[in-house]
């Protein structure tokens, strides 16, 4: 028979010595007795950090939560997990998703809470903390940062990581002076919140709401908009339902949930990290989601959201304009309707009651801003395992080409060389960056958009085909092949990829491959391996990382953190 007591009460109900241990230390916060009557104890778990603009206001949010939770009967008490700065972190933000994820899981595991709101915003923050939740899998929402006010340069709207793009080529081909590239830093970023692009992190919180996991509109609010602080009263109340009505992780994050996450992506030109960080979530609830699924779901829907980077506008457009719920509307019976969500209202319902207030910012179904739009995955001999392009950020004539690669060993080879004005490469070429993958960086960073050589900018190319087993921003543009995989470090055919070698990409197609024999493959990876030396990283997390991450098409996550934990613990700890 089920154990129908509450998880918390069974530290907070007991009349024994552990009890009187478990009490004390918690009434020392300044909580009062009567609050340990069996009512719900809700964590809220927080990444606030003054390392970044993302989740620096999230401190004053969580009092918002609290309000919500008090008034509904339950009890909410905060703790932190470690904030991921995107822009701050160094190799990569990438590499402690899945240490934060492991954090937040065993924090609501060991913990005496019975439900738990998660506050986070920045790109790795969103997936790192619904991964946990989900390997906990006790009731949980999630409350967003919400992204920056439009970024404000010379007169006109200036879009986070988009224009830093845009701008640093400008510099690069000679059209924008150092001094306009500077003053543009601080009209970037002006106010607490997330990139203001359809970047990674509003890409995340839009499938946060695609997926049910939190109320109507937490992915397009400022961060600073006082609806946000509404919304997160809402959501303090809500999970105290929720704890109530013993609705999991697992009970929203079905198929369907994923199939309408696939199908938003597309709609909103979303990053392609969230492909890594939605396979890395549907192992953790056994969803069964494979990397063609983002292509083949993503067909169903059209672009319909003009934002940077595959678009013009920016998030609090999109905010004005209706944000995701009123996509949802727009995708019509495309859309998952029956799936279920933390608000107590199915997806159809929350559609229904939506409205679209600017045709520039959310197109109709019939009258896309682009015919196709999420992710193509690419496979061939050079990515058996697959690989990703994003056609909305490409340029329509490159996604067919045959090219000569131009090879960089590392990321440093690149940064060494891609400045030399005798460096044999022409706009036909294709740039090909190796070691970038979740094991040879390690932890994948996003640095597949390549800057393109000086001398090329200068006659005015601005594209080319770029290939490697790195990511790259979600808020960056280009025809850029991402997660190749098997990585080069885990004996992948682009580690054998020498200059001068023939490539053929088939993007309608869907292939990609190199134009070398099977028998002159062999013997190049003879060699290669021959030279290889051992890691250079030997302890510590990295090591840890380095041992058991997962290749791209799989998440990268840890190979022992797929799957759930649940939130069961039967030993005491005195
Ligand atoms: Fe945090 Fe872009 S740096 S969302």
């Amino acid at each position: 028979m089920a154990d129908s007591t509450p998880r918390s009460w069974k530290s907070y109900g007991k009349l024994d010595r552990d009890g009187f241990i478990h009490r004390s230390w918690i009434k020392g916060t300044g909580l009062p007795d009567h609050v340990f009557d069996g009512r719900p104890i809700i964590g809220i778990c927080n990444t606030w950090s003054e390392l970044v603009t993302c989740q620096v206001h999230l401190r004053d949010l969580a009092e918002y939560v609290k309000r919500g939770v008090w008034e509904a009967g339950g009890v909410p008490i905060e703790f932190p997990a470690m904030s991921l700065p995107e822009t701050q972190m160094r190799p990569t933000a990438m590499l402690f998703r899945n240490l934060l994820a492991m954090e937040v899981e065993e924090s609501i595991r060991a913990n005496p809470i019975d439900g738990v709101v998660l506050l986070g915003g920045c790109d790795k923050t969103t997936p790192g903390q619904l991964m946990g939740a989900a390997s906990a899998d006790l009731p949980a929402m999630v409350v967003s940062s919400g992204p920056m006010l439009n970024g404000k340069f010379q007169g006109r709207d200036i879009g986070s990581g988009t224009d830093v793009w845009r701008f640093s080529e400008a510099v690069r081909a000679g059209e924008m002076t150092l001094r306009d590239f500077m003053s543009a830093e601080s009209g970037m970023s002006r106010s607490a919140g997330v990139c203001n692009t359809m970047g990674t992190a509003s890409t995340m919180a839009s499938l946060v709401e695609a997926l049910g996991m939190s109320l109507p509109n937490n992915a397009a609010l400022p961060g600073v908009d006082s609806r946000r602080k509404v919304l997160a009263h809402l959501t303090g109340a809500r999970i105290v339902q929720l704890v109530k009505d013993d609705i999991k992780p697992s009970d929203i994050l079905t198929r369907e949930a994923f199939e309408n996450a696939i199908l938003m992506h597309a709609a909103i030109g979303g990053s392609t990290n969230a492909v890594v960080h939605l396979l890395a979530l549907a192992g953790r609830v056994g969803v069964d989601l494979v990397l063609e699924d983002f292509d083949r779901i993503g067909r169903e829907s059209p672009l319909l959201v003009n934002l940077m980077p595959s678009g013009k506008y920016l998030m609090e457009d999109f905010c004005y304009a209706g944000g995701c719920p009123a996509v949802m509307k727009e995708l019509g019976a495309v859309f998952r309707r029956q799936a279920v969500t933390v608000s107590g209202h199915t997806q159809g319902e929350i559609a229904a009651s939506a409205e679209v207030w600017n045709r520039d910012v959310i197109a109709t179904r019939q009258a896309p801003f682009g015919p196709s739009s999420g992710v193509w995955v690419l496979r061939g001999n050079l990515c058996p395992d697959g690989a990703i392009l994003k056609p909305s950020a490409a340029t329509s004539d490159l996604l067919t080409h045959r090219g000569r690669a131009v090879v960089f060993e590392t990321i440093e080879d690149y940064h060494a060389r891609i400045d030399d004005p005798d460096l044999i490469v022409d706009e036909t070429s294709i740039l090909v960056l190796k070691g970038c993958g979740p094991k040879g960086y390690p932890g994948m960073p996003e640095v597949g958009n390549m800057a393109l050589p000086p001398k090329l900018l200068q006659q005015g190319v601005r594209d080319m085909v770029r290939i490697s087993d790195a990511r790259m921003s979600g808020t960056a543009y280009g025809t850029v092949i991402l997660h190749v995989s098997p990585e080069a470090e885990a004996g992948g055919v682009l580690g054998l990829v020498l200059d001068g070698d023939e490539i053929v990409l088939d993007g309608p197609g869907r292939t990609l491959d190199l134009l070398v024999d099977d028998a002159e493959l062999a013997l190049r990876r003879q060699a290669r391996e021959a030279v290889r030396q051992p890691t250079a990283f030997t302890r510590g997390w990295y090591r840890l990382y380095i041992d058991t991450v997962l290749q791209a098409d799989r998440g990268a996550d840890l190979d022992f953190l797929v799957g759930k934990s649940t939130s069961d613990v039967t030993r005491e700890s005195h």
